[in-house]
């Protein structure tokens, strides 16, 4: 298969091409800002989102059997405050994707988010009313609906949830730090490995309770969304919803770490003065169900996630200190 993967550098983007590399796809990337950290052994294609024709042009030259876009503004404050921007690069860099995909007969799969909904709700499913309370969740909603009013485009929208993992493009980006847009999971663990106490905000303004997914999990059900061949929405996500507070105990289990070294902590001040305007989904519990059957398996449990997180976390160190 010729797979182009939009979002490389990326934590979801990264861990799609590694995987694919691993099955034997062909890999275009496209480049958006600085190059992978090594080498690499895959076709990479500078691109702006913002550059609708470019798009095209790339889609139209590659004629990839499939694309999975996972490029995608992630800093809810830049979306805030650059509404117009954010608009053209996500929603409209989704719409000339698809409609290129389209004119080449690819297969596309597009990357949104469980954001999509307000997180108030007992249970959603892939079904449900979206009602985004943030306008990043409004961009992937126009997006969805955009793609399914496309005559003619065979496409797979994969909500995903939660990230967390190794970025294989710059592990030395690993959002470590506790702020904005920080990876909870990777936070927890580098704070409680190195024997120092790791704050879990449980007060608003944060996602308190959601589907922790692994981002080579998620790399594994984006690919095989990519061979299905159903239209529709799809919810790529861990099979478990936790909160915070028993997510950070189960990281402290996987990684044979001191659970009291967790610190209930209200949410930062500052953090909550800088998002008094962005609304945040506070608990999301979702359905799978029918992802699972669809792309014939269950995504990870919290625990079998963190199991193979670890894995990688010690493969990972173990090649670069026998270097
Ligand atoms: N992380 C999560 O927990 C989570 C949860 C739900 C959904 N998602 C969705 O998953 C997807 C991937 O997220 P992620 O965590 O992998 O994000 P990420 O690590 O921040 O990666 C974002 C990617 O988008 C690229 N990009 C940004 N602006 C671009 C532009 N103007 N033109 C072309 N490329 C551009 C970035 O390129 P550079 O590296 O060069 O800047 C990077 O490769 C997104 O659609 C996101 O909405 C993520």
């Amino acid at each position: 298969m010729r797979l182009y993967v939009t979002g490389g550098t990326g934590l979801v983007g990264s861990n799609v091409i590694r995987l694919a590399r691993q099955r034997g796809y062909e890999i275009i990337a496209s480049q958006y800002g600085p190059a992978p950290e090594w080498a690499v052994d895959y076709q990479l294609d500078p691109l702006d989102l913002r550059d609708h024709a470019a798009i095209r042009r790339s889609i139209l030259h590659y004629q990839p059997d499939a694309v999975i876009h996972a490029a995608a503004i992630l800093d809810q404050i830049v979306m805030d405050t650059q509404r117009e921007l954010c608009w053209r690069i996500m929603v409209g860099g989704t719409r000339a994707l698809a409609e290129a995909c389209r004119e080449v007969g690819a297969r596309l799969v597009f990357v949104s988010s469980d954001w999509v909904f307000d997180g108030r709700e007992a249970l959603v499913h892939e079904g449900s009313p979206p009602n985004p309370v943030n306008f990043y969740g409004l961009m992937k909603v126009a997006s969805e609906r955009d793609l399914g009013a496309l005559d003619g485009l065979n496409y797979g929208v994969a909500r995903l949830a939660g990230i967390y993992g190794f970025n294989y493009a710059a592990p030395s980006l690993l959002r470590k730090e506790n702020g904005l847009g920080f990876d909870f999971s990777v936070y927890v663990m580098h704070r409680l490995a190195a024997g120092l106490p790791a704050e879990v905000w449980t007060g608003p303004k944060v996602n308190d309770m959601a589907h922790p997914t692994l981002a080579s999990d998620c790399a594994d059900m984006l690919l095989r969304l990519a061979r299905h061949d159903g239209n529709g929405i799809f919810h790529c996500f861990g099979s478990e919803s936790i909160n915070r507070i028993e997510l950070a105990h189960q990281i402290a289990a996987a990684f044979d770490t001191d659970p009291a070294l967790i610190m209930p902590t209200r949410t930062d001040q500052a953090v909550l003065d800088a998002m008094r305007h962005i609304g945040i989904p506070y608990r999301t519990r979702a359905s799978c169900q029918r992802t699972a059957e669809a792309l014939g398996r269950r995504a990870f449990t919290v625990a079998e996630g963190l199991a193979a997180f670890r894995q990688e976390w010690d493969a990972f160190h173990g090649a670069r200190d026998a270097k």
